[in-house]
């Protein structure tokens, strides 16, 4: 039976449909969505717009648990002046921490842009092929041009997980707002969910890399001071609650079916469903303790403010018809 007489017999459809056959499923849906997600990466990953090194990087040496832009004039101890831009991928923070907590040196894989954008970030990051304003990409020794393919890799799949994240919190509201059933499971949000922690898992791994060189001592850097105290600064506090946001999204996907479902019942399977606003939020912090917040004219601060804007305005609304039906329901029964 086609869309359409499936829609005029049943208007209130909720989007996506009811159908759970996976070869539908997969034309509709996983099809759709891999398109989207591949094309959003290669814009991500090709335009300079999107070239997270051409806007101020969050210094990841700071002790401090609010974000602080990285000030690449300043001299540091470990870095005299003629070394910038030169070190390779930093190693995440192992040994040498002091009680401030500031992660190793050379953290950044590449050194902000140079001063042109110290502090306001010019639009068009155009000449940041290489790591200081001009230095050609494939003038970058191989390990420094890996670790910034690995940062922008990181940022483009950290983007496009939060864009299908705000998809999946407004397929509800979406149902309610065109009057269509919004049934405790819909395909469609399942679909998008799985690929919600399909990226987020790319970009765990791909993100793990980036200051740890691959190392596991660099790795649990990123959450643990050398004294093995929880690392607590911009840095530590944007990692613990990207793991906390990982557990959860790969948490949904093992009960992302219709066994869970069953097994789980509709009530307790709907309440942690309920987990991805709790996952939300924390990819939100996440990314402003990643120094999302001091890229005002970055394209990719501009998604995240749009995507905060998007799902918390449509589940208001959602909250609001939701209510308004269910009062006007119970009115009738009466
Ligand atoms: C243990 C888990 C996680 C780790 C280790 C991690 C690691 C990273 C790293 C290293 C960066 C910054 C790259 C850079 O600019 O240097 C980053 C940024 C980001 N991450 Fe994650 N991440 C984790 C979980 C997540 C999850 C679950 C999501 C979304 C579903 C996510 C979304 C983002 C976004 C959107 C950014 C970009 C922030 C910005 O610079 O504007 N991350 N993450």
């Amino acid at each position: 039976m086609s869309l359409r007489a499936q829609r005029a017999r049943a208007p209130d459809r909720p989007l996506g449909g009811t159908s759970g056959a996976w070869r539908g499923r997969f034309l509709r849906f996983h099809v759709p969505l891999a398109i989207a997600c591949i094309g959003l990466l290669v814009l991500f990953m090709t335009l300079p717009i999107f070239d997270p090194l051409g806007y101020v990087r969050m210094d990841m040496e700071s002790g401090s648990a609010v974000p602080r832009p990285m000030d690449m004039s300043a001299p540091r101890p470990d870095r005299p002046m003629e070394s910038q831009g030169t070190g390779h991928a930093g190693t995440a923070p192992a040994a040498g921490h002091s009680a401030g907590q500031t992660p190793a040196p050379d953290h950044s894989t590449a050194p902000a842009p140079s001063s042109g954008h110290g502090g306001s970030q010019t639009s068009a990051p155009a000449a940041h092929g290489g790591d200081q304003a001009g230095t050609r990409p494939d003038t970058l020794d191989p390990a420094r041009a890996q670790s910034r393919f690995d940062q922008r890799l990181t940022v483009a799949t950290g983007y496009v997980a939060t864009l299908l994240l705000a998809f999946t919190l407004l397929v509800g509201p979406a149902n309610l707002l065109l009057r269509r059933r919004n049934p405790v499971s819909s395909y469609l949000r399942r679909d998008a969910g799985m690929w919600t922690a399909t990226f987020s898992v790319l970009h765990v791994i791909v993100g793990l890399q980036v200051h740890s060189q691959g190392q596991i001592s660099g790795m649990l850097g990123y959450f643990l001071a050398p004294d093995r105290s929880p690392l607590l600064n911009s840095f530590g506090l944007a990692n613990w609650t990207g793991l906390a946001a990982t557990v959860i999204v790969v948490g949904l996907l093992t009960i992302s079916s219709d066994l869970a479902l069953r097994t789980l019942k509709a009530g307790t399977w709907k309440w942690l469903q309920r987990l991805n606003y709790a996952l939300f939020a924390l990819v939100v912090m996440h990314a402003v303790l990643y120094g999302a917040l001091l890229r005002a004219t970055s394209p990719f601060t501009l998604m995240l403010a749009l995507s905060v804007i998007a799902v918390l305005a449509a589940q208001t609304i959602g909250i609001w018809l939701w209510r308004r039906k269910r009062s006007r329901t119970t009115v009738l029964a009466a």
